[in-house]
């Protein structure tokens, strides 16, 4: 049976010229970039390559990059580096639909005497600027708010949130681990002071990450040991990882834009076909202002557990949101903040997510197989 995978937002299969490149890096650079002979210098520059590539990516400076250990620990390094750090107050802002990296972050800090305001989302997802502003206070210190979101791929307003913070000392943390590679971003332009991304949603390997941190926002330390990425993050560093993490960059800045566009289209495709066949379906979340490679749909008269294994029999993977909520009982928060705790859309909502392996013919039969599933389940 021929599989399909449409879980790239879940992870995503590494690019062939990733893992040859860390093949080759694996093979070749052995050595600990803190170490100053050869060996160590070798590895050092590989580091410091890929670091200059990040930087570019989102109009940073080099310095400003810390390799972490993917999108939780740069989450967690964000919130809890600055809440430590801040003697403005204890007054945190995040929004209802933040990945769990960012949620349970905020329910521990709420446990350390942290206070954290929680904005609410509209239908599609969005927050609003009005809310934020009436969140903000004299004590707030960060405002963290994801760029997309990766159950539904509703972006947020970045830009005018930054404008907004402009002349407030609150820091602004956006977690842009979906976004990456997908949207254009300029930590500049849209005045973000700190910005989560993970190697394994580009194609780059699991485990690998980077926190983006301004020039001069204080951001205490997790880790305590040696003195790598300045202090920051003490550790020896993930050297093939890194620069597969790199090569992935590379790939995503080069094939953005063609990217958008094809996956856009695949969403046309989806509905056209459940459209053609009458099914019966609601989109969570909107076509525009939403990341190209997330199309979430309820369907109507259904259940979750039972679409998702029928899918799998026919060898089509999907799943009902975020990976960690995947498998669990537990309904998605996101859906939860858009509809209700008594929208029935909490039982019966798929998330299709497309990658760079997914093809126009892939994303028609997995649209038919979704047609023949929903009419079998609602008999
Ligand atoms: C929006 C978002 N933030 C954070 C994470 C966590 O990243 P990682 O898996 O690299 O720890 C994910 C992964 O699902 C995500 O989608």
């Amino acid at each position: 049976m021929e599989r399909i995978y449409l879980d790239h937002a879940a992870t995503s299969p590494m690019h062939p010229k990733v893992i040859e490149k860390m093949l080759e890096v694996m093979n070749r650079t052995f050595g600990n970039p803190s170490s100053i002979h050869s060996y160590g210098r070798e590895a050092r520059h590989e580091i410091d390559l890929a670091r200059a590539v990040m930087a570019k990516s989102i109009g940073a400076k080099e310095n400003e990059i810390i390799f972490t250990s993917g999108g939780t620990e740069a989450d967690n390094m964000a919130l809890f580096g600055v809440a430590e750090s801040s003697e403005q107050g204890k007054h945190i802002i995040t929004t209802a639909v933040e990945h769990h990296a960012v949620l349970h972050a905020c329910e521990k800090l709420e446990k350390l005497g942290y206070e954290v305001t929680y904005l609410p989302v509209d239908e599609t997802g969005m927050i609003s600027l009005a809310d934020l502003e009436r969140a903000l206070r004299a004590d707030t210190i960060l405002v963290s708010i994801m760029y997309g979101n990766n159950e539904v791929g509703s972006l947020q307003p970045i830009t005018e949130i930054g404008q907004l913070l402009k002349d407030h000392p609150a820091k602004f943390h956006t977690d842009a681990v979906q976004a990456y590679g997908m949207e254009a971003i300029d930590v500049n332009e849209s005045l973000i002071d700190l910005l989560s991304v993970s190697a394994h949603k580009i194609n780059g390997p699991k485990g690998t990450g980077f926190l983006y941190v301004r020039s001069g926002v204080k951001l205490a330390p997790r880790l305590f040991g040696g003195e790598q990425e300045r202090k920051r993050r003490a550790g020896t560093e993930n050297v093939a990882s890194i620069v597969g993490f790199r090569e992935a960059v590379e790939i995503a800045m080069e094939d953005r834009d063609a990217k958008r566009e094809k996956f856009a289209q695949f969403k046309q495709i989806f509905l056209k076909v459940l459209q053609e066949h009458e099914v019966e379906f609601a989109l969570n979340g909107m076509l525009e202002k939403s990341l190209p490679h997330i199309l979430n749909l309820s369907f109507p008269g259904t259940n979750v557990e039972a679409m998702l294994v029928n899918l799998d029999l026919a060898g089509i993977a999907v799943s009902s949101g975020s990976a960690c909520t995947a498998g669990s009982i537990e309904p998605s928060h996101v859906l939860v903040a858009m509809f209700g705790k008594e929208s029935e859309r909490l039982t019966n909502s798929i998330r299709y997510s497309f990658g760079f392996t997914t093809s126009a013919e892939e994303v028609m039969n997995a649209a038919e197989e979704t047609v023949k599933v929903v009419s079998r389940l609602k008999k």
